[in-house]
């Protein structure tokens, strides 16, 4: 055990005053609590009463900086960082460390003045303005060199700072530009890929509509409507390209920073506009922003899909991750900005650690006096008082002080792994077929039985190492190179059991239709393929090992074309096509088995099929018998396993324990736990 836990199970019963010095990385304790600050907006002569408050609420890290580019360098050159130590020196004293964010989502007005051409320029030629955020060129060289200089200076400066544990390069990533200079940058990835043009032909198949290129920089430059390999192309392009603009800022940051300051960026969930995966690699961790609801109403709190998406970010470094941002129970972004109800900013919170987060951060601490976000929750008030939900964030800060010791070094550990392709949602949502196909919607039908029944679920990319998964699931590949093929292959062959959603295997790695029938790669292997796909535009009956229930939006007939391939469920009559067709085709391969689901099954129908799958791999539940609506985590390491319930509910329920178990919040032993509307429990085994 590090020194670390000593001083965080002493914090819990000590009062602050008896730290000796500020808060620094190695005294930070293990689960943080933190919120965005923004003192550039405030007077000096206000931060102390500001994190005074953050104190008592047990905020042990504030991020600080994003935003602040004019604070920083108010003209070209001008460099201003004296507020900025002042506010990190003072946080320190109040035992609150800090992550640096870089502030360049928001270019001062003097540098789009300057250098227009560092302005984006969007899909139909439109460039942004000053004002709002987020205006810049990802390509453009001049603002990367100015991006370059001010990171850097801000390592120059910090780098070395006690209380600086992280760096968040830039604000959620998010638009590209297609400005000329981005444009130039794609023919010239293009060319570099595909070497000739006529290979670029070949692939992109483009004597279709006479789309021939004889050069490169013939190539148009879109996000919709246009060859599916362009589009497919134009998106991993993105992706480099945000890698790029990334390791820009980290070339700036490295050679001046502690190797313990970490380099991240706060990403956004299910957002689709590049990969992931790929970004990460330059990362150290992933962070994440945790904002709940679609964009109707602020309080359709999914708990399930709330999870999916922490299981998500996990997997992009397949480690513990930080919710850089989450709401103080409400946004102000929505169509209706309603609120979480009071307890759910805790149940949220405590989710977060269940599933991995090491800290949560609440974005933000206090109200803007003005600005875009005047209407957002916020932990105090314009006033400098504590809003309502201030306490509530106080009891989970407090909860986190408890159960660090018991926190540091677990996380959670899964059997069961889903599958998550960007290439594949690409793909899928440049050409749905039918509105109704939402790629995330489809891999959350997947995934929500697996979460309810194994209690733990991982979401990882198509080439992360399965080897540890009895049961691993692919809700839509389908985009399937054969290298990812074979990869599946070898799990299939060395016992694993594979499960294929429906459109699996259409698509070779330039979006073009493979050669063989769906699952393309995987035909032989399966001993068995689609004869045809059909969006359905109503349920439609299907029955089988599993019983019997229905299939919506979308339905493959297949055809099992090995002796040793079985049909699992057949349609029943409907359009004709389907009557009678199979649906569901499975093949014991050794000790594994690899099983194709062609239909977009009823929920009812998902939940007994994963039973099935879970029960053959021989995974269990970590608490059985736990009522609906009480999520079980469980986190494990260095010797420890912690157990955290959660009562998604509106009513008490009661959860009996695998065994006696040490109640982290209320103190004792306990071998069954009452939980309270939204109550949660934390117990170490
Ligand atoms: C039109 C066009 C064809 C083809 C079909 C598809 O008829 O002329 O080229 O695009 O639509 O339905
Ligand atoms: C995002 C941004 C923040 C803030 C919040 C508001 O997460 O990163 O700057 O705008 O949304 O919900």
């Amino acid at each position: 055990m590090r020194f670390a836990s000593l001083v965080v199970a002493a914090a819990a019963v000590l009062s602050p005053l008896t730290f000796a010095q500020a808060t620094n990385y190695s005294d930070k304790p293990p689960i943080l609590l933190g919120a965005a600050w923004y003192p550039e907006q405030w007077p000096e002569s206000q931060w102390d009463a500001d994190l005074s408050l953050m104190e008592a609420a047990h905020i042990h890290v504030v991020r600080v900086g994003e935003f602040a580019w004019s604070t920083m360098e108010p003209t070209e050159g001008q460099y201003n960082f004296d507020w900025l130590e002042r506010a990190i020196d003072l946080a320190a004293k109040h035992h609150i460390c800090v992550v640096l964010g870089t502030p360049t989502a928001a270019p001062p007005a003097w540098l789009t003045e300057k250098y227009p051409e560092t302005l984006r320029v969007d899909e139909n030629g439109r460039r942004d303005e000053h004002g709002n955020r987020q205006q810049f060129s990802f390509a453009d060289e001049k603002y990367r060199e100015l991006a370059h200089d001010i990171a850097e200076r801000m390592a120059e400066r910090f780098g070395h700072n006690p209380n600086v544990v992280g760096w968040q390069l830039d604000n959620e990533y998010a638009n590209p530009s297609f400005d000329p200079e981005a444009k130039a940058q794609f023919h010239a990835w293009l060319k570099k890929k595909y070497g000739a043009i006529a290979n670029l032909n070949y692939h992109w198949a483009t004597a279709y509509w006479s789309q021939t290129y004889n050069d490169f920089d013939q190539i148009p430059v879109r996000e919709d409507e246009e060859n599916p390999a362009l589009l497919l192309d134009w998106k991993r392009f993105v992706t480099d390209t945000w890698v790029s603009y990334s390791e820009n800022q980290i070339s700036a940051i490295r050679p001046h920073a502690d190797p313990r300051q970490f380099i991240t960026t706060n990403t956004m969930g299910w957002f689709d506009g590049f990969d992931e995966y790929t970004l990460h690699k330059v990362l150290d961790i992933a962070a994440w922003d945790d904002y709940v609801g679609s964009f109707n109403s602020g309080n359709d709190y999914d708990y399930i899909e709330n999870g999916a998406r922490h299981d998500l970010t996990r997997g992009y470094k397949r480690k513990n991750f930080w919710v850089m941002e989450t709401e103080p129970a409400f946004v102000n972004w929505h169509r209706i900005n309603a609120p979480l109800n009071k307890g759910q900013v805790r149940d949220m919170a405590w989710q977060a650690i269940g599933h991995g987060a090491d800290t949560v951060e609440y974005w933000q601490w206090r109200a803007n006096r003005n600005g875009q976000e005047q209407y957002h929750g916020v932990l105090v008030g314009i006033d400098g008082r504590p809003a309502p939900v201030y306490a509530e964030i106080q009891q989970v800060g407090e909860e986190f002080n408890k159960t660090g010791a018991a926190l540091e070094g677990t996380s959670p550990h899964s059997y069961a792994a889903v599958i998550q392709s960007y290439d594949s949602r690409w793909a899928i949502e440049f050409q749905r077929h039918t509105v109704r196909y939402d790629p995330v919607t489809e891999l959350l039908a997947f995934y929500k039985p697996l979460r309810e029944q194994a209690q733990a679920v991982d979401i990882v990319s198509p080439d992360a190492p399965l080897d540890g998964y009895k049961v691993v699931v692919a809700p839509e590949l389908n985009v399937l190179p054969q290298a990812m093929a074979d990869h599946l292959i070898a799990y299939v062959k060395q016992g694993g059991h594979l499960v294929l959603g429906p459109r699996t295997g259409m698509k070779d790695e330039y979006n073009a239709l493979n050669p063989q029938r769906q699952p393309g790669p995987l035909v032989n292997l399966l001993g068995g393929s689609v004869t045809q796909f059909y969006a359905l535009d109503g349920k439609v009956p299907v029955s089988g090992a599993e019983g019997a229930g229905t299939a919506d939006i979308w339905a493959e007939t297949l055809e099992a074309t090995n002796p040793e391939t079985k049909v699992l469920m057949r349609y029943g009559a409907s359009n004709g096509w389907l009557d009678g067709q199979p649906a569901v085709l499975e093949r014991a391969v050794g000790k594994g088995t690899i099983t194709y689901v062609g239909a977009w099954l009823d929920p009812e129908l998902m939940s007994k099929f994963t039973a099935t799958w879970l029960k053959r791999a021989g995974v269990g539940p970590v608490v059985a018998n736990v009522p609906d609506g009480v999520e079980v985590c469980e986190r494990t390491g260095d010797g420890k396993t912690a157990l955290i319930l959660i009562n998604h509910n509106t009513t008490p329920e009661t959860v009996k324990l695998p065994g006696e178990m040490k109640d982290l919040l209320n103190g004792g032993q306990a071998s069954s736990v009452n939980l309270e509307k939204y109550g949660v429990a934390v117990l170490e085994r």
